[in-house]
């Protein structure tokens, strides 16, 4: 694996999971200029190129503002398919075995798009990569840290009707100022519901926010939660727990949590026996889908193909797979190894 196309080629081929994708982030500009034509709505960019320039970021917040007025284009079930067909060819390319990816129920419903109407493609996408490429699913619904709570809770009762298709909940958009605690009593009705618990922590917020996602909303993974490292307790207590981290290190520059990837913390938290997955987030909009993440950081941070496998490793272990389900996978990484 010397050159850095075989390393690429190398973690293209290696079976992996996906643990962090928006698939509204999945929205590329030129299917974005597509949907906006076919429903007849303004452009929002005149053109891919005026949409790609725009895609530079100084926080945060400018990116969200972005991806939200991006999302107005989904309007129909045909539209949420196709997003979701998209991504996971895409997938199947770069041999995704499972995927875990979020949805934002409630940037739609905002917009008069009723929640039927999104997770119906979605849904329907997601059974069709299952059946045409093998991709096992599991779909988890986020709140919207930034609108109230009540708002939280309504839309997780309308989710009740579609229990046995959701598997977990999750938080995001802005974290600073949105702290975990405001967001206690619907976690717990999401997980006396069966739902599982995951929330964004330790992206822009304080370490002490990965903290208070597990002890006060019960998460069982941390999405980003790299500002861990900057309170070695709380490093100490994932790594005892064993606490899956959803990391995406292209997201990470891009929204400047890190000024380039040099300083990324993904070699330090491997080394910290952090159990990490390397994830994309909103591919469309940082540059690069799974397999330029773990590219990206082996030309900055020495990752090597050793390392690859461990986070190969880790996205299963990591995954809400059953047991049964997950050794079959490890099964698989084990089977490429020895044949490569
Ligand atoms: N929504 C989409 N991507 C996000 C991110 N990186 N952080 C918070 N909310 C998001
Ligand atoms: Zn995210």
């Amino acid at each position: 694996m010397q050159d850095r196309a075989g390393f690429r080629e190398f973690v293209r081929q290696l079976p992996k999971a996906e643990l962090h994708l928006h698939l509204e982030g999945t929205l590329e500009p030129e299917l974005m200029l597509a949907l906006a034509e076919r429903n007849g709505m303004p452009l929002p960019f005149p053109d891919v190129a005026a949409a790609r320039a725009a895609y530079a970021f100084d926080d945060l917040q400018s990116f969200l503002d972005l991806y939200y007025a991006g999302a107005a284009v989904l309007q129909t079930e045909q539209d949420f398919y196709d997003l979701t067909r998209a991504y996971t060819v895409r997938a199947a390319q770069e041999n995704i075995r499972h995927i875990e990816p979020f949805f934002d129920p409630q940037t739609h419903i905002s917009r008069g798009i009723p929640f039927g109407i999104a997770i119906a493609g979605i849904l329907l996408a997601l059974e069709d990569a299952q059946e045409d490429f093998g991709i096992t699913s599991r779909l988890i619904m986020c709140f919207l840290r930034d609108l109230s709570a009540d708002d939280a809770m309504h839309t997780l009762q309308t989710a009740k009707l579609y229990h046995s298709r959701i598997a977990g909940v999750g938080l995001d958009s802005a974290e600073v100022g949105n702290p975990p605690e405001k967001f206690v009593t619907v976690f717990e009705e999401a997980g006396m519901l069966g739902f599982h618990r995951v929330a964004h922590a330790g992206e822009e917020g304080p370490a002490s926010y990965i903290t208070d996602s597990l002890d006060m909303l019960g998460v069982e993974r941390i999405d980003h939660g790299v500002r861990c490292l900057e309170d070695p307790g709380v490093v100490a207590r994932l790594v005892r727990e064993r606490i899956p981290l959803t990391v995406c290190p292209l997201s990470n520059v891009k929204l400047r949590v890190f000024p380039e990837m040099a300083e990324h913390p993904l070699r330090r938290m491997l080394d910290a026996g952090l159990l990490v997955t390397i994830n994309s987030d909103d591919p469309a909009y940082f540059g690069g889908y799974l397999t330029d993440n773990y590219v990206a950081v082996a030309d900055a941070l020495d990752l090597t193909p050793v390392d690859a496998v461990t986070l190969a490793r880790n996205s299963f272990e990591a995954s809400f797979l059953e047991t049964q389900e997950k050794d079959a996978y490890l099964a698989e990484i084990d089977a490429f190894i020895a044949g490569s």
